[in-house]
C-alpha cells in the first residue's frame, strides 16, 4: 500500500502547542523533568485534590502523590473516612521543578508564570471531571485554583468558597505536615487536613 497514515492529531488544524501533556512546552520546566505528571482518578470524581507539582518520586513514576506526601495523603483520607480511589488527584503544575543539592533533587516552588502556563491542563481536567469540590492543598494550589496570587492559605483555611461553579476548600499541603517541627504541631496540621477533607465530603450532600 502507498497510503500514508495520518494520526488524528496531525489531521487537526495547526496548533502552536502540542496537545499531549508530556510534550508541553508552555513553560521551561519540561527541560529538567523526567516526564509530565497528569492527574489520576475517576473521570467523574466529586472531589478533586490539587497539589503543587510532582515531587522526585512522582517525576520518576509519572503518577501524582505516590511519594512521602502521597503516603500522608493516604492517611488523611483514611482518617477522614474517604476512599482515596474515589478522588481525582492532580497538581497545579505538571512538571517537577527542582534544584540539585548534592545527589538529591530539591523541590523548588513554581512561580506565578509557571502556574499560569499550566492552567491550560488544569482547565482540561476541571472540564472533564467537573468536581463538586476542589480541595486546594497548600498555597500554590490555592493560587492556581483561584487564579490569583492575592490569596493566603491562612485566610482561606477551613472556609469553603464558591469559585466558577465549584466549592473550593483550602487545607495544608501534606509536605507541610511532614516537615513542620514538633509532634503537637504535626498532629494539629494533620487534623486540620482531616477536617478539610471531611468538610469537602459534607459539601457533596
Ligand atoms: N507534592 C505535590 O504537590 N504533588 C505531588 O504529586 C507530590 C508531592
Amino acid at each position: 500500500g502507498t497510503t500514508i497514515p495520518i494520526a488524528p492529531e496531525d489531521a487537526q488544524p495547526e496548533r502552536q502547542q502540542p496537545s499531549k501533556l508530556d510534550e508541553c512546552r508552555r513553560c521551561e520546566l519540561w527541560q529538567f523533568a523526567t516526564q509530565a505528571v497528569g492527574g489520576e482518578g475517576p473521570r467523574r470524581a466529586k472531589i478533586m485534590f490539587v497539589g503543587e507539582q510532582p515531587g522526585d518520586q512522582e517525576d520518576l513514576a509519572g503518577q501524582p502523590f505516590v511519594g512521602p506526601a502521597g503516603k500522608l495523603l493516604d492517611r488523611v483520607c483514611e482518617a477522614a473516612g474517604v476512599d482515596r480511589d474515589t478522588i481525582y488527584v492532580t497538581n497545579a503544575v505538571k512538571h517537577f521543578k527542582w534544584e540539585p543539592r548534592g545527589k538529591r533533587r530539591l523541590h523548588k516552588t513554581p512561580v506565578q508564570r509557571e502556574i499560569e502556563a499550566c492552567h491550560y491542563w488544569l482547565d482540561k481536567e476541571l472540564a472533564s471531571v467537573k468536581p463538586t469540590v476542589i480541595v486546594a492543598l497548600g498555597a500554590t494550589a490555592l493560587k492556581s485554583v483561584l487564579r490569583t496570587a492575592n490569596v493566603t492559605l491562612k485566610n482561606s483555611l477551613g472556609k469553603p468558597l464558591r469559585h466558577e461553579g465549584h466549592w473550593v476548600v483550602t487545607t495544608y499541603h501534606p509536605s507541610y505536615v511532614l516537615r513542620v517541627p514538633g509532634e503537637e504541631a504535626k498532629r494539629e496540621a494533620f487534623n486540620t487536613m482531616v477536617e478539610g477533607l471531611k468538610l469537602a465530603h459534607e459539601l457533596l450532600e
